[in-house]
């Protein structure tokens, strides 16, 4: 992958990368259509990443239909696909630790320990392997953005970020690899996650913050078969709760339902 990607880039590519852990759909597609309108080389890796994984239920059960999402990336014609092994990306008992600061501990860094160390160390890695000039990433993963920005800063690589929109179905529901394991009332009562952070968005007004995020959760939690993680409105930026001096407000879920855990956001001042 390193020799192939040099040769392009000596002859003047500019190389886009989107690192998904593949099922792709489409929430995936659009990230690799900006892809191709701002670079000239598109690479996306597809890698169900173990170490960002805090449940091994959850790893077992992630699908891999790695023959559909060839065909896929084949439709939109996307360049370079790279879908490593295990044993090729990691050594045995390899460590890694990247200082976050507070997002590791908001959030889904709470409910999800380690998680955002895996998510770091893999696409650290990645970016090494592919050393693209712009990686794209969705708004769908909020935190995840911030925490790949900061490793950016922190480690000063130099690779452009890119956060595309959350891409969903006509009903609402935030596009997730996850959402197949949903049965049709879980898809159901799904609706709720984005229906409440819709309300928010359109009811938000910075003096009744704690007021609307309580309702929210009631909305939530009342809502059959599902289990609220937490909904948050926060500040843009570092993802501490909002408050009245707060600049940039963004609102987030995450939630179980049926058996499937799923996140979504929006952001309220865009
Ligand atoms: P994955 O969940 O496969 O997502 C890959 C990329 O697609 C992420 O940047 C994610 O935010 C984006 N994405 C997912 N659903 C989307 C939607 N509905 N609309 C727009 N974009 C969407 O995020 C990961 O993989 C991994 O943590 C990874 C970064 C690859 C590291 O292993």
């Amino acid at each position: 992958m390193q020799q192939h990607l040099a040769k392009l880039k000596a002859d003047g590519a500019v190389i886009t990368f989107v690192p998904t852990l593949g099922a792709l759909h489409a929430g995936h597609l659009s990230l690799i259509k900006r892809a191709q309108k701002l670079g000239s080389i598109v690479v996306c890796s597809i890698f169900v990443n173990p170490t960002q994984f805090n449940d091994p239920k959850d790893l077992e059960m992630y699908p891999r239909p790695i023959a559909d999402d060839i065909q896929k990336l084949k439709q939109v014609n996307c360049d370079v696909l790279f879908n490593p092994g295990v044993n090729e990306m990691y050594a045995d008992n390899e460590k890694w630790h990247l200082d976050i600061g507070g997002l590791e501990g908001l959030l889904e860094g709470k409910f999800r320990p380690g998680h955002y160390q895996g998510v770091t160390q893999v696409v650290h890695k990645l970016f090494d392997i592919v050393k693209p000039d712009i990686a794209l990433f969705g708004q769908k993963d909020y935190q995840q953005f911030l925490v790949i920005s900061r490793m950016v800063s922190l480690l000063n690589l130099p690779v452009k970020l890119v956060m595309c929109p959350i891409e969903r179905e006509a009903d609402g529901l935030a596009m997730s690899s996850r959402n197949i394991h949903l049965s049709p009332a879980d898809r159901k009562h799904a609706l709720i996650l984005s229906k409440t952070l819709n309300k928010i968005k359109h009811e938000f007004n910075p003096d009744n913050i704690s007021q609307l995020k309580q309702q929210a959760e009631a909305v939530i939690s009342n809502e059959p078969g599902v289990e609220l993680a937490y909904f948050e409105i926060a500040d843009g930026d570092t993802l501490h709760p909002a408050d009245k001096n707060t600049k940039s407000f963004v609102a987030l879920v995450a939630a179980k339902v049926g058996k499937t855990r799923l996140i979504d956001n929006v952001i309220i001042n865009d």
